[in-house]
């Protein structure tokens, strides 16, 4: 696979990486693909089966049957799908499965957008722009926190700043796949920065750092 033009936008929950990558989607006419929207689901639908998130080998099962399941469902935008997925996340066998799919849809003919955790590290360490996108915790939390209240969700700011602390540490702390900079990611801090001011940034490094790719 060529990873010139893929583009991976790693970073914690509610860094802004989401925007950012449908930004540069739409910028540059590629399909962006929302991997953590992928765990969400193996969590949300491991649960409905009754099944419990410790159990690597039934949600690896769930991760499986993955690619015939439509993923715009809101129950997997929920807060408790986040944590769902960040528990279904440590599972190497899971994360194997889930590869795949996601260097598939990394290889689609002119390129892609990546959103997630381990996309410049693990899933695309090959491609042509990396971005790491962060944000204090307090800035993220109150985004979320928006969010969640937005879609109808009754929850403290105090608990979903909680929520991101302890899904930070699981993420990075995990043996499998954790989430980290790739060694050549550019940082993109968007604590101080409106979502046009974030786009534009991060439109630059996706520029500078195709420009100096060589042919
Ligand atoms: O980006 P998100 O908040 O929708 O991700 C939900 C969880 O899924 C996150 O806490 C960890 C996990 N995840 C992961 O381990 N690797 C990814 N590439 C994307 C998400």
């Amino acid at each position: 696979m060529s990873g010139d033009q893929v583009i991976t936008v790693d970073g914690p929950a509610a860094s802004g990486k989401g925007t950012i990558a449908s930004g540069l989607g739409r910028l540059y006419g590629l399909p962006v693909l929302d991997s953590g929207l992928l765990y969400r689901a193996v969590g949300v639908l491991l649960q409905r089966a009754g099944g419990g998130l410790a159990d690597a080998a039934a949600a690896a099962a769930v991760a499986r049957g993955l690619r015939a399941v439509a993923l715009d469902d809101e129950a997997f935008r929920t807060r408790g799908a986040g944590e769902a997925a960040s528990q279904v996340a440590v599972h190497p066998e899971v994360r194997q499965v889930l590869l795949a799919l996601q260097r598939d849809f990394a290889a689609q003919p002119g390129g892609a957008v990546l959103d997630g955790r381990d996309m410049g590290t693990v899933i695309c360490p090959d491609a042509g722009a990396k971005l790491y996108v962060t944000a204090s915790p307090e800035v993220r939390a109150e985004r979320r926190w928006r969010q969640l209240t937005g879609q109808g969700e009754s929850v403290g700011l105090d608990e979903v700043l909680a929520d991101i602390r302890r899904r930070d540490a699981r993420d990075s702390g995990r043996a499998a796949a954790p989430m980290a900079p790739a060694p050549d990611a550019v940082l993109l801090d968007t604590s101080e920065m409106t979502i046009d001011q974030a786009a534009d940034a991060a439109r630059r490094i996706v520029e500078a750092a195709r420009a100096g790719q060589t042919p």
